[in-house]
């Protein structure tokens, strides 16, 4: 079958980002289908369930079984949350969608927020996001203006209000219970599940949580029904997925391709394979929160979610890092640490001791003065940190370290015996003294990373922090 774009169908449109481009191509007629049509909610929802579509966060849960917890009867208000919040390394997809095409986003919304009854939906936006809020405050502003959000929308009788909260930095508010806890008010901390969001979500209601790239493809599948979005993709993967690629690749971007699509086609033909002709060493396929592959791996799955994990990672969001020969994986696993450490929300003694503790370790390698038996004591605090916290960000640090480590076991094992790196021959820290980096860069202890270097690790994904290119060090962020 042809290869068809669906999230990305318009996105390259120009002007797309304004209502009237929107509705020229067919947007928000399905948002009136549904609404004069008085299409039954219940109806959409199995529409979405029978489309196979899963959520895109990272979990892959199929979204119409999510939708269908939600309980019709109860006398409690209801709630869409739309997770904008993207803030892993290597992700960056949702962004996309958010500053060129945020009318198809919203419309998504708007169509799951009647499916599940809600009257309120709330777009909840990385806070760095800026140009990415604005566009979404105009697509809401022109929809509200055009009469497809307010009270008794289009003489319908649905009322649907759609707003818009700005995070304040933390990755941890992407986790769904954390940002339901921070759009209350409340710090951003991971709630114990169940009871799941769906049932007793924001303010104890109800509430569905659903991911941007999930929610963009919603208009596309009640337009063209659930055998259409199922032609692509696998039995049990269907549709589309994007791809966010980043890393020394020839290629990098973001793709949409049919979930199931072969790895190495993938890499060798569409991503170019890796920049200067370079050697692959390893894959992260699904943002930095997953397994790491060896080329074989990697070349022996397809993208979609079965057949990545049959050959040792995960689907993930979509966020793909890959690391050519000139990556030392120890550096790249203190940049991980790095990033884990930091954005842990302190709740689980596990995550929080053990995220720092392991960051600890890395920078005494990097050192050139590992403690006694490192390696085994790591391996050690990751698998007493792994399944025992109350969100998966304490998994999160293990599974692309560990697994780098006992894929990669040889680079661990030079680094420790001769303080330097197999790779580069040099210490991290002989690296970073380097003359032509920033006077502040080492400002604090030796390893710790200046405040903007946190930002550019989780806002542009680990390619730059990897490959030591050209690019200035300091990443200057849009004004508001
Ligand atoms: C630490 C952490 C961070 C997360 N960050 C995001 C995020 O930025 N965006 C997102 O859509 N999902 C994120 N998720 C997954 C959400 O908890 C949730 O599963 C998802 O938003 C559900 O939407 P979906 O079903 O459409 O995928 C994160 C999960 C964890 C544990
Ligand atoms: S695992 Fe980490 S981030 Fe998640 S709730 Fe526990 S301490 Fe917080």
């Amino acid at each position: 079958m042809a290869l068809e774009k669906i999230v990305f169908k318009g996105i390259d449109i120009p002007g797309r980002t304004e209502i009237s481009v929107y509705e020229d191509g067919g947007g928000y007629a399905q948002w009136k289908r549904v609404l004069s049509e008085k299409i039954e909610p219940n109806e959409l929802i199995e529409t979405v369930k029978a489309s196979g579509l899963r959520g895109r966060g990272g979990a892959g849960f199929p979204t119409g079984l999510k939708w269908s917890f939600v309980p019709a009867d109860s006398p409690k208000p209801k709630y869409m949350l739309c997770n904008a919040d993207e803030s892993e390394p290597g992700t960056f997809k949702d962004r996309e969608i958010l500053e060129k095409d945020p009318h198809q986003l919203l419309e998504g919304v708007l169509l799951g927020s009647y499916a599940i009854g809600a009257n309120t939906a709330y777009i909840y936006l990385r806070g760095e996001f800026v140009k990415g809020w604005k566009m979404v405050e105009r697509a809401i502003a022109e929809a509200r203006e055009a009469g497809y959000i307010g009270k008794n929308v289009l003489g319908s009788g649905f009322d649907i209000e759609v707003w818009t909260h700005r995070g304040a930095g933390a990755y941890i508010c992407g986790e769904e219970t954390a940002m339901i806890n921070s759009l209350e008010g409340k710090r951003g901390e991971p709630r114990l599940k169940p009871p799941f969001p769906a049932v007793e979500g924001f303010y104890k209601c109800p509430t569905i949580v659903n991911n941007v790239e999930t929610l963009a493809a919603v208009p596309k599948i009640v337009e063209n029904g659930p055998e259409w979005y199922g032609q692509w993709g696998t039995e049990k993967s269907k549709g589309t997925k994007l791809w966010s690629v980043c890393g020394h690749v020839a290629r990098p971007g973001v793709y949409e391709v049919p979930l199931g699509y072969p790895a190495q086609k993938f890499f060798e033909e569409d991503l170019g394979g890796c920049w200067n002709g370079n050697k692959l060493k390893a894959v992260i396929p699904g943002g930095s929160s997953v397994f790491a592959m060896t080329p074989d791996e990697f070349f022996a799955c397809n993208l979609d979610y079965e057949s990545i994990a049959e050959h040792g990672s995960m689907l993930g969001s979509g966020g793909m890092i890959i690391f050519d020969e000139t990556a030392c994986l120890v550096e790249a696993s203190t940049v991980i640490a790095h990033f884990y450490a930091h954005e842990s929300c302190g709740q689980c003694t596990p995550c929080r001791e053990g995220c720092g503790w392991v960051l600890r370790m890395f920078r005494d390698i990097e050192a050139g003065q590992p403690q006694p038996g490192a390696k085994d004591v790591l391996l050690d605090v990751m698998d007493q940190i792994f399944g025992a916290t109350i969100c998966p960000l304490g998994d999160s640090i293990v599974m692309p370290i560990k697994s780098m480590m006992e894929k990669f076991p040889e680079e661990f094992e030079y680094y420790i015996r001769e303080g330097k790196s197999m790779v580069t021959g040099k210490t991290r820290l002989a690296q970073l003294a380097q003359p032509d980096k920033p006077e502040n860069w080492r400002r604090g202890e030796p390893f710790d990373y200046p405040r903007e270097q946190d930002y550019k690790t989780s806002f542009k994904g680990l390619a730059h922090d990897l490959s030591r290119g050209p690019e200035p060090l300091f990443t200057k962020f849009e004004d508001e």
